[in-house]
């Protein structure tokens, strides 16, 4: 019998576009014209992190596309930190997901994974309440992932950040590399013997994209920096598009 190949969710992170267009504090480039353009390039969902700071994506950004995207079958995933104000502006715009993330003022992105104990529980149950799925970031680590399993959320998203530096420091193979791939390798047996959805993001390329993809039930990945880097040289579309072939080529 002819085997499918899987089809990796690809979350577009359009974060950095809206750093962008913040630099000059005016409305170029549109962050409605990218998301239009990402879901033509066959982004599957579109991930935006509304920070406490707003240094890029704005309340109104968040609002529009929660709006634009209603109207397809395209899931927004709010990435969020776990305080009253994001719970209260995720239960009333019910994404179809959110994301769970740590926070600090003073990072430039999202250093680590989240701290899961069972303060997360009010909140994972709000978020539920209002039929939003939820996702923890999480580092590949065996604690954290018992305590999502005992939370009961729908999927765990790994910190891929440690694994795809030791690939770009030290090389694909290199024993730094194995040994940060093995913890994400055990992180997904971990998932898919809790039923929990296992999803992968920071840090990826098109390599480390392609390396990943071959990890039997990822079933997502969000991925924002290296895009917009790329659409410097290629276009966003483009880059999405071959995003979109790594993916293909690593789950074969
Ligand atoms: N997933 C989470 C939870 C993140 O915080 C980020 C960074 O905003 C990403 C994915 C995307 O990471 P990158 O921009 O490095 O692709």
């Amino acid at each position: 019998m002819a085997m499918t190949t899987p089809h990796i969710r690809l979350g577009v992170n359009l974060d950095h576009v809206a750093t962008i267009r913040n630099a000059r504090g005016e409305g170029h480039p549109s962050l409605a014209d990218a998301v239009d353009l990402a879901l033509e390039a066959g982004a599957d969902g579109i991930t935006m992190h509304l920070r406490e700071d707003r240094r890029h994506i704005l309340d109104a950004d968040l609002e529009e596309t929660a709006a634009r995207l209603a109207d397809t079958n395209t899931p927004l995933n709010m990435e969020m930190a776990v305080t009253e104000e994001m719970v209260a502006i995720a239960t009333r715009l019910r994404p179809p997901w959110t994301c769970l993330v740590p926070e600090r003022r003073a990072e430039l992105t999202t250093e680590q994974g989240l701290q899961v104990t069972t303060a997360l529980s009010a909140a994972c149950a709000r978020l539920a309440a209002a039929d939003i799925k939820i996702s923890l970031f999480i580092d590949a680590d065996p604690a954290a992932l018992e305590m999502a399993s005992q939370l009961g959320v729908n999927a765990v998203e790994i910190h891929t950040g440690p694994w795809c530096r030791a690939f770009a420091a030290d090389g694909d193979g290199s024993p730094r590399e194995q040994d940060e791939w093995h913890k994400i390798v055990a992180a997904a047996e971990h998932c898919a013997a809790h039923d929990l959805g296992f999803h992968a993001g920071h840090g990826l390329h098109y390599d480390t994209a392609r390396k990943i993809a071959g990890i039997k039930g990822l079933a997502e990945v969000n991925i924002g920096h290296f895009l917009v880097g790329e659409a410097i040289f290629y276009g966003l579309g483009e880059a999405i598009r071959r995003m979109r072939t790594a993916l293909d080529e690593g789950a074969r």
